[in-house]
């Protein structure tokens, strides 16, 4: 039988310290209004101090949330005090989606498969590649690591500025990832299919050294989480270069669906109406 709970209240959160920033409650107050629910997305600032205590209130039932997402500095943290975790926050421990249900906190993480629910949405198939270079060994890039492997991908190399933090997220999944420091960038871009940048280089307009996409496969595809702007400098390299290019508000839109999914019960879609709301909004 259904949580009681469930079925009072309609209302998620975004947690995080800061949050003034997060675009969550714009994607989610349009799907709201798209299916006409009567209920609410909030921003909640919670410092680490009280994370738990946030927590613990989610789970006694008396903070009238359903469930939300956690976003910086707290997805260890919500990973540690959730109940059930699923594989993919078990592997990675970090949760950036929440919900209750019959009583106990589940937890996943939706990063990963929101980056690979963009690429199918824009180039289907992307998934038969050998090889792929992943740039930047961070919170961003173990998530979408775990989930390029677990769509098959033979090769996976990861190049980082500093080589141990890469070492570290080859040893967690396992042979089909490998680690590398960033002077071998041009050697592994060799005959890759696809390249993906999870660092932060371009997003405050710095320029961003030359890539070595001459070496990648001319039907390669590259991609950049970063999404403002949303043509990165990396972006404009690729295309300069003639190669398919993916930018990463897709990601920030796809990441959003499962938890709709959870706490409202319909299954929302990710379309251009959507995202020129949140361009609009950038
Ligand atoms: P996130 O959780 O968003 O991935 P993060 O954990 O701080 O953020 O990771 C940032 C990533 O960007 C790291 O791979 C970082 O490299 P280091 O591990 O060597 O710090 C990378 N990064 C940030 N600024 C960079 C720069 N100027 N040049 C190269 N890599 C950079």
């Amino acid at each position: 039988m259904a949580d009681s709970r469930e079925t009072i209240f309609n209302h998620a959160f975004v947690v995080g310290y800061p949050i003034k920033h997060s675009r969550s409650p714009l994607i989610h107050g349009h799907w709201l209004k798209r299916f006409g629910i009567e209920g609410s997305y909030e921003r909640v600032a919670v410092s680490p101090e009280n994370f738990e205590a946030f927590i613990a209130g989610l789970k006694s039932g008396a903070s009238g949330f359903r469930g939300g997402n956690v976003t910086i500095p707290h997805k260890e943290a919500a990973c540690r005090l959730a109940d059930v975790l699923d594989g993919l926050a078990e592997e990675l421990g970090a949760a950036n989606t929440l919900w209750m249900e019959e009583g106990r906190l589940n937890a996943t993480n939706t990063d990963g498969i929101g980056f690979t629910a963009s690429l199918d949405a824009s180039h289907p198939g992307w998934d038969g590649v050998d090889r792929a270079v992943i740039l930047g060994a961070g919170g961003a890039s173990r998530a979408i690591v775990q989930a390029v492997r677990d769509r098959g991908i033979g090769e996976i190399n990861v190049v980082n500025r500093s080589l141990e933090r890469a070492m570290e997220l080859a040893d967690r999944f396992g042979p089909a990832v490998h680690a590398h420091p960033m002077s071998a960038l041009s050697e592994v871009c060799e005959g890759a299919g696809l390249f993906i940048n999870t660092t932060s280089l371009g997003m405050d307009g710095e320029p961003v050294a030359e890539m070595p996409f001459d070496r990648l496969l001319s039907s390669a595809l590259v991609t950049d989480i970063v999404y403002v702007p949303l043509m990165t400098p990396i972006l404009l390299q690729a295309k300069a270069r003639g190669l398919a290019t993916v930018d990463g508000l897709g990601m920030l839109l796809h990441q959003a669906v499962p938890g709709f999914e959870r706490w409202f019960g319909q299954r929302p879609v990710v379309d251009e109406e959507l995202r020129n709301l949140v361009i609009a909004d950038m």
